[in-house]
């Protein structure tokens, strides 16, 4: 891990790691994805007035500003969101808003960046706190995908393999996956982008023999075995800090799916136990999860989808119905909410919310809010010209993707 010189006053005698700052907002950090320098003064957490302020700067900005809000979102924020949604969703929703001169993003960096490349030139993109990332995010760097994808080209198998990125992942990442026919995708259509990437060209597709699907293991391994029918050994883990991704050429070669080694912090916290413990305490109980999580939880569920499915799962689900979800703690909370004639419980017994989602408050919104109405753009996020063409081909080609959801149920 990199380390730094502590900030005089801070009283430590040994340098402090890098990772900490990071996450406490105060440095910049050029090998993440997001920004980490939250400019601007932050109102104070514990003022009443927050909820009028933020009414009255969005009142004050009207149609020049369009609000949306990711589904891990805190309840404070999505209350004042135009629209929510998935990754998915909201990437559509913000190319469908020609007309708004400012989307203000309340979820996480790499979405935000996706929003910019999606919308006009005019228009500008706010995170309201840009240390907003996404670990798993970055646990792909542009320099590993190009290390990897070198050693692909090395053993005469780069030709045939067809890059599938995941929405969570870096601007950068999505060029590269433009500049090499490949396709972004989320948890809504893996499954689509992944038929396509291995579809005869006759048919519209890239006649992958192999997909290179990063940064995320659990989606890609999940969707290839559950959606395509591939077998667990059609698919081998490349591990970017290891030689050659840690696999002889003949795996390389054979495997149907490279899954990039990464991982959500959140979903992976999810276990089989947590599946097992949940069915004898609720008797009965269905088990919903996203498909970030591992294998062997979402072996054991009995329904798996994004996060718009788990929500449209929940709410055309009759009264009476037992739910144990394994996903982000906001929206589960949400849905318990809104749902009190459903039994809506938590699939880990351990509270995890996203700690870099959180990170989006109200004081943050408000404190976004007003500095646009007063003619100030802070925490813009703007992706370069040639990254965003680039990385544009690759999120059209997901736009362009036939279908809905990769949500099945387990039989
Ligand atoms: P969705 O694609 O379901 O919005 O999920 C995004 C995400 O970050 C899940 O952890
Ligand atoms: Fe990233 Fe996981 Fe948070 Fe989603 S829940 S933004 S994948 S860390």
């Amino acid at each position: 891990m990199s380390t730094i010189e502590p900030a005089s006053g801070l009283g430590f005698d040994e340098p402090v790691p890098s990772a900490l700052l990071h996450l406490l907002g105060t440095l910049s950090d050029p090998a993440s994805e997001r920004g980490v320098e939250c400019a601007g003064a932050l109102p104070p957490a514990g003022d009443p007035a927050l909820p009028a302020r933020a009414a009255e700067a969005k009142a004050a900005l009207g149609d020049r500003v369009f609000i949306l809000g990711h589904h891990y979102q805190r309840d404070e924020v999505i209350a004042f969101a135009d629209t929510t949604g998935d990754s998915f969703r909201l990437a559509s929703e913000a190319a469908a808003r020609p007309a708004a001169e400012f989307i203000v993003f309340c979820g996480v960096h790499f979405m935000a960046e996706s929003a910019d490349i999606l919308t006009g030139p005019t228009q500008q993109v706010v995170l309201p706190d840009l240390a907003a990332g996404c670990s798993m995010a970055d646990m792909a760097s542009l320099d590993q995908v190009r290390t990897c994808w070198d050693t692909l080209s090395e053993l005469g198998l780069a030709d045939r393999t067809v890059p599938v990125v995941y929405m969570n992942s870096a601007a950068a990442i999505k060029a590269f996956t433009g500049r090499h026919g490949g396709t972004v995708c989320t948890s809504s259509n893996a499954a689509q982008a992944l038929r396509w990437a291995f579809a005869p060209s006759d048919q519209g597709g890239r006649a992958a023999d192999r997909v290179l699907f990063l940064p995320d293991q659990h989606l890609g391994r999940n969707t290839a075995v559950r959606d395509l029918g591939l077998s667990l050994s059609d698919c081998v883990c490349y591990d970017p800090r290891r030689p050659q991704g840690g696999l002889t050429r003949e795996e390389l070669a054979n495997a149907r799916m490279l899954l990039w080694k990464g991982h959500c912090s959140v979903h992976g916290r999810f276990t089989p136990a947590c599946v097992d413990e949940v069915r004898a305490r609720i008797p009965g109980v269905s088990v919903l999860v996203h498909p970030e999580c591992t294998h062997e939880v979402v072996s054991k569920a009995d329904l798996v989808g994004s996060t718009e499915y788990i929500i449209r799962t929940v709410e055309r689900a009759p009264a009476g119905s037992q739910w144990a979800i394994g996903t982000e703690l906001n929206l589960v909370r949400r849905l318990a909410h809104r749902h009190p004639d459903q039994t809506i419980a938590y699939l880990d017994r351990t509270v995890c919310f996203c700690a870099t989602m959180n990170r989006i408050d109200l004081p943050h919104l408000v404190m976004s809010l007003e500095s646009l109405a007063a003619g100030h753009v802070i925490n813009r996020v703007r992706v370069d010209a040639t990254t965003a063409e680039e990385a544009r081909t690759a999120l059209d080609q997901m736009l362009a993707l036939p279908g809905d959801s990769t949500a099945t149920r387990r039989d």
